[in-house]
């Protein structure tokens, strides 16, 4: 029997402007208009999951919203992308919005106004039949005590569970990381968080294979660092590793590529694949999610992502 993916995670609203190049601090730039586009780092490895995955898999989504006409649009998009979206909460709170500026080489600098998002609660995962057939998908935009009692429920009935440490907090301490990281399988980290866990960790910088393993070691977690251009590094706790190059392709965009790589990686769990295979078909849907603006815009489907593991892009 496959696997179900559960996102436990952030629910936004993105008003994306492209600029020449991202502001400094206390000055202004102009850009032509904006676009809004549906995101969050919960919904959009949510959507990842279900556009990827092979039939049979299902994808819940847990989180939060706010009574206004941002939240109505969220759950309604959760939906159309087959997404089971029973158990959003609707809060007083408004929902949650990122401003996200997209310079013209396609970097993005963002800034998140969590909202709704602010008033998850790992109670929320009642009615949502945890089970040893639950991938559980936890990232960063959500309570931290509530991201590590979904993550202990999750483990406590035999599911498994994903961390995607993204957006790394500022003052991340050793301790809150091993106590985030307890009931964690699998730690997804990009090079500026893997390099914020070394630190908080007190870990000395190495090659990133050596910091990810290192990283794995100090918390008992496999780890997964996503090096954009340069590909996925993958340590795990048996002391297999690995690195998958990115596929190249035009950039457009990089948002929401992070996320495109947790949500299919979930779901190749959730199908049962071997490590090696959900890493790539996660790697090259990232790769294939850089070439439009916005994050959910150019996620992959499933038959897309095996298409370009089979013939690669010119
Ligand atoms: O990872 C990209 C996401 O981060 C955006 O969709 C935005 O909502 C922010 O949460
Ligand atoms: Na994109």
């Amino acid at each position: 029997t496959p696997g179900k993916v559960l996102v436990f995670g952030s629910l936004n609203i993105d008003l994306v402007c492209r600029v020449e190049r991202i502001a400094r601090p206390g000055e202004t730039v102009l850009g032509p208009s904006y676009e809004q586009l549906f995101g969050g780092k919960g919904a959009n490895q949510a959507v990842a999951a279900a556009r990827s995955a092979a039939s049979g898999i299902s994808v819940r989504m847990i989180g939060a919203v706010g009574p206004d006409d941002f939240g109505t649009a969220i759950i309604a998009n959760l939906e159309a992308n087959g997404i089971d979206a029973g158990s959003i909460l609707r809060t007083q709170e408004p929902t949650g919005a990122a401003f996200i500026a997209i310079d013209s080489g396609g970097e993005n600098a963002i800034t998140v106004a969590s909202g709704a998002n602010r008033v998850l609660g790992a109670d929320a995962l009642v009615g949502a039949q945890l089970s040893e057939r639950t991938i559980l998908l936890l990232q960063m935009e959500s309570p931290l005590d509530e991201t590590i009692a979904a993550a202990r429920r999750a483990q406590e009935v035999g599911g498994r569970t994903i961390l995607n440490l993204a957006p790394v907090p500022a003052n991340l301490t050793a301790e809150s990381l091993r106590k985030l990281t307890e009931a964690i399988e699998w730690l997804i980290v990009n090079e500026l968080e893997l390099d914020a866990a070394a630190r908080a960790l007190d870990l000395k910088a190495g090659s990133i294979t050596d910091l990810a393993s290192t990283v794995g070691q100090a918390l008992d977690v496999n780890v997964i660092a996503t090096l954009g251009a340069n590909g996925v590094v993958t340590i795990t706790k048996d002391g297999e590793s690995f690195i998958e190059p990115a596929m190249s392709v035009a950039i457009e965009d990089t948002t929401g590529a992070g996320d495109t790589f947790c949500g299919v990686f979930a779901a190749s769990l959730a199908a049962k694949l071997e490590i090696h295979l959900a890493v790539r078909r996660a790697t090259t849907a990232a790769s294939l999610a850089c070439r439009r603006t916005g994050a959910q815009t150019a996620m992959p489907t499933f038959e897309e992502i095996t298409a370009a593991l089979n013939a690669p892009l010119p």
